[in-house]
């Protein structure tokens, strides 16, 4: 264990044991509900916001070891999490495949986009892709989060899944403002060309989110962000195969390591409209946005898929306190007699209180179901 004050993590303060996250997050039924919050690590904490300074881009931040080491384990010294995700992004292993990208402070993403089936030969795959030299730094930073938490919380790494990762690479910026206009016409024009990266990116995904594990990840969270604006003939062409394809890359490597799925709410995915076929990628977990009520997805889905979720990020920002602690306990109490993972139903805002993130970490962990 490092002792050097700049890590030393005060783990005494912390006065819970290990909770079974892993358990609760293979569909296990648990003593007491693991809890973090997406998107944790960031803007929100004054902590975050201050070393902003010392580290002006978000590409030094979070690939300067000692940079998101810190960054990762501020909401664990903060609020006692459960849960220490990789401070990180889906984005990070891009340059390793031969895609340099740039993130504004404001949060613009800017990424030479691929169009042609020349672009993609240059794009690296099977056999040019070696996760395990892309990001040393994560390497580190993972098994540094190891040793920092000891047993006090479980730590989490996570990747992009192939569709919200090609939205990028084919936009060269968010698809989010145009409707993902490039990725659509690609869709129609040249499907090959889009099955083309995402075979790519699916193979060089599942071998990343494996160096992860080998590197001390104990979870391994998949975001597919944006595939919840595909109509479902759509999704089930573009999104769902290459989803399986990179589950099935973990769990042949690393079976017994849980794989949490998350999409955010859009067009065709809110209202749980996919969630019967995020349940079958063959993940142990389902974590649930904000649109769906807790209790009615659980009475839908089979026993042993653990759940992840749901407190609307926007009642934990705006509040007040009472309301938070009614709603987490609604959805601890729906959730307390299968896995699950207590968390928000999308990122934490950028503007909620510190306060109201340490109350819900406490609401929780205080929590025993009836
Ligand atoms: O929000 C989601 O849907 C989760 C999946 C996702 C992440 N990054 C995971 C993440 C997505 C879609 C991205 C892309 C991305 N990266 C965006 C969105 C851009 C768009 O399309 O509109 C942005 C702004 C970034 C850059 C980025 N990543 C910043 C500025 C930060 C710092 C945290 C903050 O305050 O927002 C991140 C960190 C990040 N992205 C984490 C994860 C899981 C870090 C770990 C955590 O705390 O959860």
């Amino acid at each position: 264990m490092s002792t050097s004050p700049r890590h030393r993590c005060d783990v005494a303060a912390i006065e819970h044991e290990t909770v079974p996250f892993t358990q609760a997050a293979r569909g296990e039924k648990v003593e007491r509900t693991p809890v973090w919050m997406m998107r944790q690590a960031g803007r929100h904490m004054k902590v975050y916001r201050d070393l902003v300074a010392k580290y002006p881009t978000f590409r030094e931040r979070s690939e300067i070891p000692e940079a998101a080491l810190e960054i990762s384990l501020q909401p664990f010294r903060a609020y006692g999490v459960d849960g220490v995700i990789l401070f990180s992004d889906i984005l990070t292993p891009l340059p390793a495949m031969g895609v340099e990208f740039q993130i504004s402070e404001g949060g613009a993403i800017s990424i030479p986009p691929i169009r042609t089936e020349a672009d993609l030969a240059k794009f690296k795959g099977k056999g040019e892709f070696d996760a395990t030299t892309a990001c040393p730094f994560v390497g580190e930073v993972l098994g540094k989060l190891r040793e920092e938490v000891g047993n006090k919380a479980t730590v989490l790494g996570f990747v992009g899944l192939p569709f919200t990762l090609a939205s990028y690479l084919v936009e060269g910026k968010t698809g989010t403002t145009s409707g993902f206009a490039e990725v659509k016409k690609m869709r129609e024009e040249n499907p090959e060309l889009l099955h083309g990266i995402l075979s790519k990116l699916a193979d060089n995904i599942g071998d990343y989110a494996c160096y992860q594990v080998d590197q001390g990840a104990q979870v391994i969270q998949v975001f597919d962000s944006w595939a919840g604006h595909l109509p479902k003939d759509q999704y089930e062409t573009f999104a769902m195969p290459y989803q399986k394809r990179v589950v099935e890359a973990i769990k042949a490597k690393h079976p017994t390591t849980p794989v949490i799925i998350y999409m955010a709410p859009d067009i065709h995915s809110k209202d749980g409209q996919f969630l019967d076929l995020l349940a079958t990628t063959g993940v142990n977990c389902v974590s649930l946005d904000y649109t769906v009520d807790f209790a009615d997805v659980r009475a839908k889905m089979p026993d042993h898929l653990a759940l992840q979720g749901n407190l609307d990020p926007k009642l934990l920002r705006d509040g007040p306190l009472d309301k938070i602690k009614e709603e987490t306990e609604k959805i601890l109490q729906a959730g307390a007699h299968n896995g699950h993972v207590m968390n928000l139903g999308h990122g934490i805002e950028a503007d909620t209180p510190e306060p109201h993130a340490k109350f819900f970490v406490d609401t929780v962990q205080g929590f025993r179901a009836k």
